[in-house]
């Protein structure tokens, strides 16, 4: 665990917030027991709750619930082949679900951590399809943030969640993002302040050969040490229907170049190390302190109204080529 919070937000009293477009009022509930207990009753009733994890912010859905994960895609305007990651609250209970093998065995000592697996959907599964969009895959992992464990353990059914974000947007990282993407369209979000890693879960296919599918905190080296092998790192024309594999996501408004080593007048300056910018996701070039505050950073240009974002360069080396992997999906053409 050792993951601390701001003291304000585990005591900021319930706030509504209202979408004045929409008739649904979202909730902000408080990371405490009784904030807690509530997000579980609205979970069990249906209703779809944004949740922090140490990754990124969560769109919580009951998984066996084909009416509510429907709702999770019409929130986030998701194109509906896309699947969903299963939220589960230990090992024992994600075996449950998928066939358990060897190497996962060995990779979830990475759990409770920012690690996905994909892995073969058991049979008899009461998984809803839409989960998996057909596929006879799932992708499951178990969130080590405390109030994420805390929910699930309340709740004690499966949770589907994508990053509690308007489709194609920038992932969240405070409960203030998810409010300003989706208020109005979600029951409630829990409240625990900002998210630890800042970037998604890493991805790992393990229904067939040992594959990246998504580069995230825990590293590819860190996956082949503890699997004792290369990990191939599916290529990024494949043909899978994976949101986060597609070209343009993750995406400002502003217009965004990367490798910048020379500003541009009319650039708001993104910088990396110590570079003269705007500003800066780690001044000392730490890279975990740049992945926690990619988002956030992205999400604050943006409110300041930024129409071109130049970004330093950042090195290619461990949690690096998850942020360049974010980076170059925030700078591609829009659909
Ligand atoms: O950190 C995270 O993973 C966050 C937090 C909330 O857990 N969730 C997240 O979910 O990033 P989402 O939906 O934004 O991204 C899930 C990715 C998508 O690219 C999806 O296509 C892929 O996982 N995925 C889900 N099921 C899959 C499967 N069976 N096979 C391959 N890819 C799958
Ligand atoms: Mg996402």
């Amino acid at each position: 665990m050792g993951q601390t919070y701001p003291s304000t937000a585990l005591h900021q009293p319930e706030r509504r917030v209202t979408n004045m477009q929409s008739p649904v009022e979202t909730q902000r509930l408080s990371a405490t027991n009784d904030g807690i207990r509530r997000a579980a009753d609205l979970l069990a009733r249906g209703e779809l709750v944004a949740f922090p994890t140490e990754t990124v912010y969560g769109l919580g859905a009951d998984a066996r619930n084909d009416r509510t994960v429907a709702r999770i895609y019409e929130a986030k305007g998701r194109p509906s082949f896309n699947p969903l990651i299963v939220h589960v609250p230990d090992i024992e209970t994600a075996k449950r679900y998928v066939q358990w093998d060897k190497q996962a065995e060995l990779v979830a000592q990475f759990w409770p951590g920012p690690l996905t697996l994909v892995l073969p959907l058991k049979s008899g599964s009461d998984i809803s399809k839409l989960v998996t969009a057909g596929l006879d895959t799932l992708a499951i992992r178990v969130p080590e943030n405390p109030t994420a464990q805390a929910l699930l353990r309340q709740f004690a059914g499966p949770v589907a969640a994508p990053s509690a974000n308007p489709s194609g947007q920038i992932s969240p990282t405070t409960a203030d993002h998810v409010l300003n993407g989706l208020s109005g369209r979600i029951a409630a979000v829990v409240d625990a302040g900002p998210c630890r890693a800042g970037l998604e879960s890493t991805i790992l296919g393990l229904a067939n050969t040992p594959t990246l599918l998504r580069p995230g905190p825990v590293t590819r080296s860190d996956l082949a040490e503890c699997l004792g092998m290369e990990i191939t790192a599916q290529p990024p024309q494949s043909a899978i229907s994976a949101p986060g594999q597609l070209a343009s996501h993750y995406a400002p408004n502003a217009a965004v170049r990367l490798n910048a080593t020379t500003w541009r007048p009319d650039e708001t300056r993104l910088g990396f190390g110590s570079v003269d910018c705007d500003l800066n996701l780690s001044p000392s070039g730490n890279l975990t302190e740049a992945a926690a505050n990619l988002f956030a950073y992205l999400h604050k240009l943006d409110a300041s109204g930024a129409e071109k974002i130049a970004v330093s360069p950042i090195p290619e080396t461990g949690l690096g080529r998850a942020i360049n992997d974010r980076l170059t999906r925030a700078a591609a053409p829009r659909p």
